[in-house]
């Protein structure tokens, strides 16, 4: 494993060595009972002290992610989140092997929501409110009558016709746009991670909300970019601190979930959608707008997208079509315009020469004539759910929880006492499957976080609620017995 020490950062050296190898072991990526390097061997390879990795040990072990015994060395613990196994092979000499992935919890935080019978952990749709029967008899009808589907190389931009009905698509949400304005990604993952591979190189100072989505975070550190986060209020990203922050480190990418924010569920206000704009025409840096939820609004419409007002070409806007409608198409669409677009293109054709033409003819006739309806029904159905979730939590979570009520998208971001454990009540939540996000992950030092997201979109109604009522009177469980533990010295 490579871990990247920066010795400027007034984060700790250790506290960096740390850090990365608790991502590895929190994700899986290192397993239960994996042998550390020895502090000789791991001190010579980071050209840092024995004292600087013996301290990063004890970090470990003080949050019991490794076992250190004098005379034999450190051992990864037994993780939180069981994680799965492969066999009997010994593959152990694996762990010899340099990488460079920044974070592995994007990877983690995936595989584990499989599992849970309450699953609170992905912010994804419960696949039977989704199109999807519709969409293989649409792929069944497509394969019987055009094989060149599969016979053909596809544009790298994508599918012309899907690119049409996208530009409607997007004209329709005030987005003056066209379809050669269009790039076709598999989704908006790829989205983001074609402009960072495009315009982010080591040391770009790429900012961001804090909290933010997981997977971005992950996609501009693996590029080197030293990335800043924003505090938000309700209002949305605090634009007062990023424009003091942007006079000693200018930028060169903003990245936002501007509506409906994941994790926290807030909408950007105009007024401040306004300043982003303006801030990036001044320093000429790029605004990356990811929508994937402005069309789950529950009450009224949320605002125009920042991209609906850029005349100037500086907001590459990604659109996911995979969250609503077909995760597994992995179809999303990019939009920018002039040589930002141009080399983007480029860029998709070096990392997959253009995505899948089937699974793009596939969605086409679906988009182009039921999403709106699709819509209509999804918002109620999901608007359902977030009042379920709402009330459940109001009649059952501990007055000390608090929680921000979104008014779209799929989360709601929760607040707990500073005393709550979350690793703890992860692990008692996973003993009852139940799955939630740890807000830690939202944050790009893997800063300590009291927050926890909940995705009310994925289970039904009735298994939100008693899901939800379950973990309740779990943190009741932890907040009653950290009132004994605190209370025992002066008993
Ligand atoms: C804000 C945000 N952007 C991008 C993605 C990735 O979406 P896709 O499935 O289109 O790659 C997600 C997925 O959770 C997300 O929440």
């Amino acid at each position: 494993m490579h871990i990247d020490l920066s010795r400027n950062s007034s984060v700790k050296l250790y506290l960096q060595i740390a850090k990365t190898l608790a991502d590895r072991i929190q994700s899986g990526l290192l397993p239960q009972g994996t042998k550390l390097p020895s502090v000789r061997h791991l001190s010579s390879l980071l050209a840092v002290s024995p004292v600087t990795v013996s301290k990063a040990y004890a970090e470990l072990e003080s949050m019991n992610l490794v076992t250190c015994t004098q005379g034999k060395g450190c051992y990864v613990a037994e993780p939180s989140i069981p994680v799965h196994r492969e066999g009997k092979q010994d593959l152990s000499w694996q762990m010899s092997l340099i990488d460079y992935l920044p974070r592995a919890q994007l990877w983690r935080n995936f595989n584990h929501s499989r599992r849970a019978a309450y699953s609170f952990h992905i912010a994804a749709i419960q696949p039977e409110l989704l199109p999807t029967r519709e969409i293989i008899a649409d792929t069944q009808r497509l394969s019987s009558v055009n094989s060149d589907v599969l016979a053909a190389y596809g544009a790298f931009e994508g599918d012309s016709e899907l690119r049409e009905v996208f530009a409607d698509h997007l004209n329709e949400r005030g987005i003056p746009i066209v379809a050669e304005q269009l790039l076709v990604t598999s989704g908006a993952q790829q989205g983001i991670d074609l402009v960072a591979r495009t315009f982010v190189g080591p040391g770009d100072v790429v900012y961001m909300e804090a909290p933010t989505y997981t997977g971005a975070i992950d996609v501009f550190t693996s590029r080197g970019a030293k990335v800043i986060m924003i505090p938000m209020d309700e209002e949305g990203m605090r634009t007062d601190i990023l424009t003091r922050l942007c006079d000693t480190h200018p930028p060169k990418l903003i990245y936002t979930i501007p509506t409906f924010h994941n994790p926290t569920g807030i909408t950007l206000t105009m007024t401040r959608r306004t300043q982003l704009l303006d801030l990036a025409q001044s320093y000429h840096c790029l605004i990356v707008e990811d929508d994937p939820f402005s069309d789950l609004y529950y009450k009224t419409k949320p605002p125009l997208s920042i991209k609906a007002h850029d005349q100037s070409g500086h907001v590459v806007y990604i659109k996911s079509f995979s969250k609503t409608v077909a995760p597994g198409c992995r179809i999303a669409c990019v939009a920018a315009t002039g040589s930002v677009m141009d080399r983007l293109v480029a860029a998709k054709s070096t990392t997959d020469l253009g995505s899948p033409l089937l699974t793009q003819k596939a969605l086409l006739p679906f988009i182009r004539n039921r999403l709106d309806q699709h819509f209509v029904t999804l918002r109620e159905q999901l608007r359902d759910r977030l009042t379920v979730a709402l009330n459940t939590l109001h009649r059952y979570a501990p007055p000390e929880v608090t929680w921000y009520a979104p008014e779209g998208g799929l989360n709601v971001w929760i607040k707990l006492p500073s005393i709550v454990d979350i690793p703890e009540l992860e692990r008692m939540a996973d003993r009852e499957g139940i799955s939630f996000l740890p807000g830690t992950v939202c944050y790009a030092g893997g800063m300590d976080s009291s927050h926890i997201r909940i995705s009310f979109s994925y289970a039904d109604k009735e298994t939100l609620k008693s899901g939800l009522r379950k973990l309740c009177s779990l943190l009741g469980e932890i907040l009653d017995h950290s009132i004994i533990v605190e209370r025992k010295p002066i008993l």
